[in-house]
């Protein structure tokens, strides 16, 4: 079936078409407008420009989505969009618009969660994944690891309490002052580092949880920055880069460790902005082949906000049966296991 889906929970505006069966899943056309360049000068994503830039692109990408795929809308089965979690007025923006298109057009309107779309983002790369695995989901805002029971069960083992994951990556890069969002600088730079330079705290927080906690081991950067400059040294912001990230990845590998021991799953899922970076894919590589579990990961283009990945579940969502009438709702706070 021909899918059109929408995702519009935080800064990318997106519109996809997906062509989804029991026997393949295709991206046909996956349009992303990021409004990185607008929220850089402020530092942080502001919600109310992110939302009135998703106004204003959100129909032109549709038809550029459309045109790309090579269809037109009545070529469409059903509509998909992101309605939890995420900034409220950002994903309002992409329910009401998707709303207004499946009912106007008699097509079938079904919500997506937006971590479960991230996993599903794997499915385009790895034709034969099929749940049962276990996923771990580290984006700007969210750090979850999933035990991925069905195409639609999921339940949370362990998140962070705290920052999340990306959350982290991009405080500390601001002070080290690099530009928003700070991920994909922090791994290069942490590339140039030595990983041993400074003794950070781990993002661990102890052995009889999956939990992760990024929030000390991001002030212990921070005091460790303050410090610095207090006594007038000067700091070597690779050696910065490449501690946290040590610190950072060896953390979520260990609880990514005790989890596979834990529920016994042979396959391991990476997704969310994090998943792209270097460091953590090649930790995740080696503590996978020396236990003998196969990791999927998905390609660098759909590691960040995009609508194929909602396309991708709104696929196994809609063959659970799950339907929207015309009072759907966005929900800032949303859980997966539903
Ligand atoms: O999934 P995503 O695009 O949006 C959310 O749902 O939050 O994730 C964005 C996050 C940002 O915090 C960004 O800095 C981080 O993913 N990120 C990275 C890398 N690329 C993006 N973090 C670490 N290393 C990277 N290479
Ligand atoms: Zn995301």
């Amino acid at each position: 079936m021909l899918i059109l889906a929408f995702e519009s929970s935080c800064d990318e505006t997106s519109a996809a078409v997906v062509e989804m069966s029991d026997s393949e899943r295709k991206i046909r056309s996956n349009i992303v407008a990021s409004q990185i360049e607008t929220h850089r000068l402020y530092g942080g994503v502001v919600p109310e420009i992110a939302s009135r830039a998703h106004s204003e692109v959100i129909s032109k990408i549709t038809c550029e989505a459309l045109e790309s795929a090579g269809i037109k809308l009545s070529d469409i089965d059903a509509v998909g969009v992101t309605n939890t979690p995420g900034l409220i007025g950002a994903l309002l923006v992409g329910v009401n618009f998707a709303k207004a298109l499946a009912f106007a057009n008699d097509l079938p309107l079904v919500p997506v969660n937006h971590i479960k779309g991230h996993v599903a983002a794997n499915y385009f790369e790895y034709p034969d994944l099929k749940p049962p695995f276990l996923a771990l989901v580290a984006s700007g805002g969210h750090t979850s690891v999933i035990s991925v029971d069905s195409y639609t069960d999921y339940k949370t083992v362990g998140h962070t309490r705290d920052d999340a994951a990306g959350e982290a990556f991009d405080k500390v890069g601001r002070v080290l002052g690099l530009s928003y969002p700070c991920g994909a600088e922090m791994d290069v730079l942490a590339r140039d580092g030595d990983p041993d330079a400074i003794k950070l705290p781990m993002a661990t927080i102890g052995n009889d949880t999956l939990d992760l906690s990024f929030s000390g081991l991001k002030t212990a950067v921070v005091n460790y920055l303050n410090t610095a400059s207090q006594k007038g040294e000067q700091v070597n912001r690779a050696d910065v880069a490449a501690s946290f990230t040590k610190s950072a990845v060896s953390s979520i590998t260990q609880k990514l460790s005790m989890a596979l021991d834990k529920y016994g799953y042979k396959t391991l899922v990476l997704a969310g902005g994090v998943a792209a970076n270097s460091h953590l894919r090649a930790s995740l590589e080696k503590m996978c082949s020396d236990k003998g579990i196969r990791l999927c990961m998905p390609p660098l283009s759909l590691c960040g906000d995009n609508a194929a990945m909602i396309g991708a579940q709104c696929y196994y969502e809609y063959q659970n049966g799950v339907r929207a009438d015309e009072s759907l709702n966005a929900f800032a706070t949303g859980s997966v296991s539903f």
